[in-house]
């Protein structure tokens, strides 16, 4: 049964042969983004195996350069560039650098992001969260992208998958800003795409559930939550490059979100008992309780 729920709810995916993943990424540049631990780290290193050349952002460079040097260690091509995509003006100016000292590239896994938990009533002080979810999770990234997709057009090819999140489909209670922020992001995607497939581009959203990072671990309630690993993660990202995936998301997660546009006042209530009794069984939660941060069951990884 411990391995039956997860192959269920489609959290033990298929990654596609190694060949396959060799012949669209082989020798080609990458550019992942969040690359300095979790699923950008995991990402970095399945496709630096089968020879893509690797540009890794995030704001730690001592964490960057150590996922460069066990990529390098293992023969494979990474370099890294350090930036805050929270500032605009540096997510531009790290893609300028992208394109001038590598071209344009075959794919951007556009992958950073930051989650906050926080009730809304415990939010009065806190606009704060909210442009910083949006800063990462929806301006830095588009920043970043008007810059290289006019190249990756010229090209007539390449790739942008971005690690959204169930979320999109189901806006769980306490997760408001994080849910505004990637709901940002694919509203910009999902109009961009059409645009962009003109130009042989293609923009690929992938709505991952829960996955076993710093990022989730912040939060207790979903401590005993079904997951996918990040080696799960990693070969979604590597499926949807193989097949030009437009929209990933599982099963139950579109299910639900049908559901929950066909009946949102339900929905409502759902969703919000649903979140108190993962709050009452973990002990934490908006207006739970115990809180990794700032009280109130608010939980967020590493904030700065
Ligand atoms: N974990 C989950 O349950 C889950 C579920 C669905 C979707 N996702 C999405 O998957 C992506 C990766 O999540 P994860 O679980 O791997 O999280 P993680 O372990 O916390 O990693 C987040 C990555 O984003 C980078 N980052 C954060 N803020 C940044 C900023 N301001 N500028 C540049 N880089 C920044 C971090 O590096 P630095 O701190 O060094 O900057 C880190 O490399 C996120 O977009 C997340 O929303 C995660």
């Amino acid at each position: 049964m411990d391995a039956l729920l997860p192959a269920l709810l489609g959290l033990r995916p298929r990654g596609p042969s190694r060949a396959a993943l060799t012949a669209r990424l082989g020798g080609r540049v990458v550019v992942v983004t969040g690359a300095s631990r979790g699923i950008g780290a995991e990402v970095a290193g399945r496709f630096a195996r089968v020879g893509a050349r690797l540009v890794l952002l995030a704001r730690d460079e001592g964490a960057l350069e150590a996922v460069a040097a066990g990529i390098r260690r293992r023969g494979g091509e990474a370099a890294v560039l350090a930036v805050d995509l929270r500032d605009t003006a540096a997510a531009t100016a790290a893609a300028d650098r992208i394109l001038a000292e590598f071209g344009a590239p075959e794919l951007v896994v556009s992958n950073a992001g930051h989650s906050i938990h926080r009730a809304v009533l415990d939010s009065a002080e806190r606009a704060h969260d909210v442009t910083r979810t949006a800063g990462v999770n929806y301006l830095g990234p588009v920043a970043l992208l008007l810059r290289l997709l006019p190249a990756m057009a010229a090209a007539g090819r390449g790739q942008v998958i971005a690690t959204s999140s169930t979320i999109v489909d189901i806006p769980a209670a306490g997760w408001s800003a994080y849910a505004g922020s990637k709901a940002a992001f694919e509203g910009w995607l999902r109009a961009a795409a059409p645009e962009l497939a003109r130009h042989g581009v293609a923009l690929t959203s992938l709505h991952l559930p829960l996955v076993r990072t710093a990022m989730s671990a912040a939060t207790p309630a979903y401590r005993d939550a079904p997951a996918l690993r990040p080696v799960d993660a990693a070969k979604l990202v590597a499926r949807a490059v193989v097949r030009r995936t437009r929209l990933w998301s599982p099963w139950w997660s579109r299910a639900a979100g049908a559901a929950l546009q066909a009946f949102p006042a339900l929905a409502d209530g759902a969703l919000d008992g649903w979140e108190r009794r993962l709050a009452r069984d973990a002990g934490a939660g908006p207006g739970a309780g115990a809180a990794p941060d700032a009280g109130s069951g608010a939980s967020e990884a590493a904030p700065r």
